[in-house]
């Protein structure tokens, strides 16, 4: 996209991914994102807020030129992952006058993953603030969004707050602010399940710390400009600190239609006790969508068949990446089936360690479900139905 105006003499001239599909090689991008760069022209030094990813250098420096900008004074790095920091180097060479501004624990990361020279880089402290003329930048720490170097630059006589990652959305879009808030509270959503939620346990701090800004706009460096800041604010306090709901996430693989089967007369045992299920066959899912259905569930089900003498590839990868997003999950169990012995249930269990969850008894059934294997399904879901009620869920 062209340079277009924030407010005066701010701009946004970063670039719109369309056509990407995939993050770090694993998080899907059904809607591409964008790279958001910013630049403040003030009337005596001109600032670069960060950057784009390096394969889209090509749109921040035609942005530049399209703005005929001579020079840039500073190149604030509020986060050193290179979707993000990764064209500073093109730009500093560019502009040989101008000087990177991170936290101390960004500078070393800076230099060792873009091999940018320590004399480039000057290191601001938490509430630091530089004036540019007529405008004043502050600085906020904001460590673990979600690198442990990450900061916060705040504009302070145009009320603009700039968060990087922080409340940013995968989502490619010609609109500068948020049009449609359907569209983005999925997308934003899907996006702190994945990135943010493993450092949700932060997440208050921060949300008290700019409290007390004035702000007009949250400029984030992934997805549309909230030009309503309450929206993007209110939802991240319910993802971290709402009540659970009375949801089961039931993420499965079946081989041969057992597990399958067992899963199908689950869904249902439930749905009769009132409880939504969310349900994933792990072959075919999209990961992304099943991390955000666990930012509010209090139980997770695993459908599981046995491979060899563990659980199903597909399963281990769900249950390690569920137990690394760290979810509010309270309950856990396991349904599925094996052919002949082996140690599934405690290969899936042991893999949960960091959720602390109630493991509420699973039902593993030898070969296909039977009548008594059916009985001990429904005993499941009325365990869950209990531990919901128990924790006014229901
Ligand atoms: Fe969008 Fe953590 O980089």
């Amino acid at each position: 996209m062209k340079p277009r105006i924030l407010k005066e003499n701010v701009y946004s001239i970063g670039a719109v991914d369309w056509d990407r599909r995939l993050f770090d090689e694993l998080i899907p991008l059904p809607d591409g994102t964008s790279y958001n760069a910013y630049l403040i022209k003030a009337n005596e030094k001109t600032v670069l807020i960060d950057t784009v990813d390096p394969t889209m250098t090509d749109v921040l420096m035609h942005n530049l030129d399209e703005l005929n900008i001579k020079s840039i004074d500073y190149v604030v790095t509020n986060h050193a992952e290179q979707d993000h920091s990764g064209s500073s180097p093109a730009v500093l060479s560019r502009f040989p006058n101008a000087i990177v501004i991170c936290t101390p624990k960004c500078k070393p990361m800076l230099m060792d993953l873009l091999l940018i020279s320590e004399h480039r880089i000057k290191t601001v402290e938490d509430g630091e603030t530089l004036s540019l003329g007529d405008k004043t930048l502050e600085f906020i720490h904001a460590p673990w969004v979600h690198w442990p170097e990450t900061m916060f630059t705040y504009l302070r006589e145009d009320r603009i707050l700039f968060t990087c990652d922080f409340f940013g959305s995968h989502l490619a879009t010609s609109d500068l602010f948020v049009t449609n808030e359907t569209v983005v509270y999925e997308a934003a959503k899907r996006y702190y399940a994945e990135i943010m939620m493993p450092f949700r346990a932060v997440i208050p701090k921060h949300l008290e710390r700019i409290k007390p800004l004035q702000i007009d706009i949250i400029a984030t460096s992934h997805g549309p400009i909230y030009d309503k800041p309450k929206f993007i604010i209110d939802a991240y306090k319910d993802w971290v600190l709402g009540e659970l709901k009375n949801i089961v996430v039931l993420p499965y693989v079946s081989m041969h239609g057992s597990t399958r089967a067992m899963v199908r007369y689950f869904v249902d045992a439930l749905g009769e006790k009132g409880i939504t299920v969310k349900q994933f066959d792990l072959a075919r899912t999209d990961i992304g969508k099943l991390a955000m259905a666990l930012v509010d569930a209090a139980t997770i089900v695993i459908g599981a068949p046995q491979v060899l003498f563990g659980a199903h590839p597909n399963v281990a990868h769900a249950v390690f990446l569920a137990n690394v997003l760290h979810p509010k999950l309270k309950f856990a169990s396991v349904i599925g089936s094996y052919g002949w012995g082996g140690k599934m249930l405690e290969q899936i269990t042991a893999m949960l360690p960091n959720l602390k969850l109630e493991l509420i008894p699973p039902v593993i059934v030898k070969g296909y479900p039977k009548e008594d294997d059916y009985k001990a399904l429904d005993k499941l879901a009325e365990a869950i139905f209990n531990k919901h009620k128990e924790n006014n869920l229901v």
